[in-house]
């Protein structure tokens, strides 16, 4: 790693690197999943979901760039294959499934709170462990953006069914009783 006058250590660099490592390749990873339910999806919600995804997808594809990004700002190279990816993410594949449109709002909403727990951690640990409070402002900003689209899949699945039969399938997520 290059030497940088900045008022970090190497061991302080060292540390956020790695904690933006880890939350890059859970971004990578979630950039796929959310682009392969955009070619998949089906449903009279099609086509909401199929223009949301891709949004989402171009979302991610900026955060993704501006992660590996403020990894090599602090000295460091990013993660950058998809073995790397694979190792060092937390959330995780689903190969081979093709679930319902409700199934696959409720798989990213579960992605996108388990990268928010994580980011959550890591804009405390940056600071408090690392004295990295610039790395620490960046994660609180990308924690928000991933609460924004939690919040935008989340509203698909508390209201009306998404499935294509009309029935009401979705027990694993639904709006609190009189709201
Ligand atoms: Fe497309």
């Amino acid at each position: 790693m290059r030497k940088l006058n900045i008022g970090l250590s190497e061991e302080q660099r060292q540390g956020v690197i790695e904690l933006l490592n880890r939350d890059l390749s859970d971004a990578y990873l979630l950039l796929i999943k959310t682009k392969k339910y955009h070619w998949d999806v089906t449903g009279p919600q099609f086509r909401t979901l199929h223009q949301l995804w891709e949004e989402q997808y171009l979302a991610l594809t900026e955060s993704v760039d501006s992660i590996a990004e403020r990894v090599r700002t602090l000295g460091g190279y990013p993660v950058g294959t998809a073995e790397g990816f694979l190792k060092m993410a937390s959330i995780k594949e689903h190969a081979g499934d093709v679930p319902t449109a409700t199934e696959m709002v409720a798989n990213l909403v579960e992605d996108h709170e388990q990268i928010i727990r994580n980011l959550r951690g890591h804009v405390g640990q940056s600071s408090e462990d690392f004295g990295d409070e610039g790395t620490a402002d960046f994660l609180t900003a990308l924690m928000e953006a991933h609460e924004e689209m939690a919040w935008m899949l989340r509203s698909f699945i508390e209201g009306e069914s998404l499935v294509s039969d009309g029935s009401k399938t979705n027990a694993k997520i639904k709006s609190p009783v009189g709201v």
